[in-house]
């Protein structure tokens, strides 16, 4: 790719990038939220047309109005923001764009033993006849994954795909890439995640405020002189101070759903930050839901400052206090087509005639706390990246007010400038005297931040930990399945 320029509505998002990947090649793509990297992708991908520049394909100059003709060519996309078919099937998805080619429209035995055999490369058991929207986001991602491999394709990007993925899941994307390097298949690789970069690429691009800024063989940098090339300045890491918990504000005790978890007891004090750690599919998210009204636990009591509360519905849960950043901002964060201010205010404006001089400022507001990168407040939230949409997420549910506060995986996709200021932000709230649960998949995060640490598996609690006294590695082997 060279000289691709694109704005979108006056703002520019790429100037003059220049990207080269040579097949069989690992090409990680860097740079802050915001940074373009999505965008640049999405060109690639056929998903927007450059305003200016040139991409050539195994020497050929292509132009691409489609993904479909990207696709053509072998160049397989996966997004950064998964919009599956979800009433379809599993082996429908993967099955997607090539029915009609190659199986004929509604041969299902067919697609069932294609897929059954795709997702045994990426060791998931994930059932092809599954309907695709009751899928977990790790579920989901691995299918996208597996779609992109069915193509066969010669060029394979990947906006942060490991997200959502536990360390296991990872290290099976990571063999399935190195099986396709070994066949040529060249790999475009985007991820915050420092340690991933480092052990899967070959080559390194820097993008900042839309520009590339350094092209590098991963063996020449080391994580400081990245973020330094990312953020354009030397990285100040943040370590939270820790507070001094008060009362007991949410008590739990035998909370229990069927197949998910079962009797999850805990307690949580106003100023206190409880981690909780566990492997993909632990429960924790289910334990998150259940308490937040989503997804409600049969038996079991929930308390709130000693008071018995019952929790059906997200509406009980915001009325006695408790507000969830979701860890899947698409199905439970934010409405995509919806504009920034509106999703900022949606559930905190509980009027039924909203005040729009209001509600603007509350917009605003939050777009400057949170340094939201949007160029206006009216646009859709689905045009923001990925790390400003997660902003949003937490934006809105802390205007809820809540005294509690359950982060499911908040930094999610943020990068590690974002990642500092949101960590800061957490224990700042923390020391105000909110009640924070904080659910994480990452070790380090947990560690910095908890108060105290809880670890699941398999749907009950295993250990209470004082993160000044463990290891990652005590919490690994407490999470991991017996
Ligand atoms: N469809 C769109 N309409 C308007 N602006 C857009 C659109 N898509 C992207 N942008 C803007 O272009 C800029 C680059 O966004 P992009 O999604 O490429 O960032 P990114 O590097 O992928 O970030 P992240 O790490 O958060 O995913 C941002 O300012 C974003 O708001
Ligand atoms: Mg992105």
């Amino acid at each position: 790719m060279r000289h691709v320029s694109k704005s979108f509505a006056g703002v520019k998002a790429l100037e003059e990038v220049r990207l080269e990947v040579a097949a069989g090649e690992v090409h990680a793509l860097m740079g802050e939220n915001g940074a373009g990297k999505s965008t640049l992708m999405k060109i690639l991908g056929g998903l927007h047309l450059p305003d200016t520049g040139e991409i050539r394909f195994q020497g050929q100059r292509i132009r691409l109005r489609s993904p479909h003709d990207a696709l053509r060519l072998g160049i397989a996309m996966i997004q950064q923001e998964l919009l599956p078919f979800r009433d379809l099937t599993v082996a429908a998805n993967i099955g997607m764009g090539r029915e009609a080619t190659r199986w004929g429209w509604l041969d299902h035995g067919t697609m069932n033993r294609e897929a059954t055999r795709l997702l045994a490369r990426l060791n998931t058991p994930i059932e092809p006849t599954r309907r695709m929207g009751d899928l977990s986001v790790a579920e989901m991602q691995t299918v996208e994954i597996v779609k992109a491999l069915a193509h066969e394709a010669s060029l394979i990007i990947m906006d942060e795909p490991s997200t959502a993925l536990s360390e296991r899941e990872v290290a099976a994307l990571f063999d399935v890439i190195r099986d396709l390097q070994q066949r040529g298949v060249a790999v475009i690789y985007i991820s915050h995640k420092m340690d991933e970069i480092f052990r899967i690429a070959d080559t390194i691009t820097v993008l900042r405020d839309g520009r590339q800024v350094a092209t590098r063989p991963a063996a020449e940098l080391d994580e400081r002189e990245l973020i330094r090339l990312m953020v354009g300045r030397e990285p100040t890491l943040r370590v939270a101070a820790p507070g001094t918990p008060g009362a007991t504000l949410l008590e739990v005790r035998g909370l229990t759903r069927p197949g998910r978890f079962r009797d999850v007891s805990f307690s949580l004090r106003r100023g206190e930050i409880l981690g909780v750690g566990g492997l993909m599919g632990a429960g924790r998210t289910e334990l998150a839901n259940a308490i937040c009204g989503l997804a409600p636990a049969p038996t079991g009591e929930i308390r709130v400052a000693g008071k018995r509360v019952r929790i059906a519905s997200p509406a009980d849960a915001l009325k006695a206090g408790i507000a969830l950043v979701s860890e899947d901002r698409k199905r439970f964060g934010l409405v995509p087509l919806m504009s920034v201010q509106q999703n900022l205010t949606l559930s905190s404006l509980r009027t039924r005639f909203i005040d729009r001089r209001a509600e603007t400022a509350v917009a605003d507001a939050q777009i400057r706390k949170f340094s939201l990168k949007v160029a206006d407040r009216k646009q859709p939230v689905v045009n923001l990246s990925g790390g400003n949409q997660q902003k949003v997420v937490i934006a809105k549910a802390l205007l809820t007010e809540p005294e509690i506060l359950i982060l499911d995986e908040p930094t999610r996709g943020i990068d590690v400038g974002a990642k500092a200021e949101i960590h800061a932000l957490i224990s700042r709230l923390a020391r105000s005297g909110k009640a924070i649960l904080l659910v994480s998949s990452e070790l380090p995060e947990l560690l910095a931040l908890s108060d105290r640490l809880l670890v699941m598996r398999q749907g009950t609690l295993t250990a209470e930990l004082n993160p000044l006294h463990t290891s990652q590695e005590e919490i690994m082997n407490l999470a991991m399945p017996l």
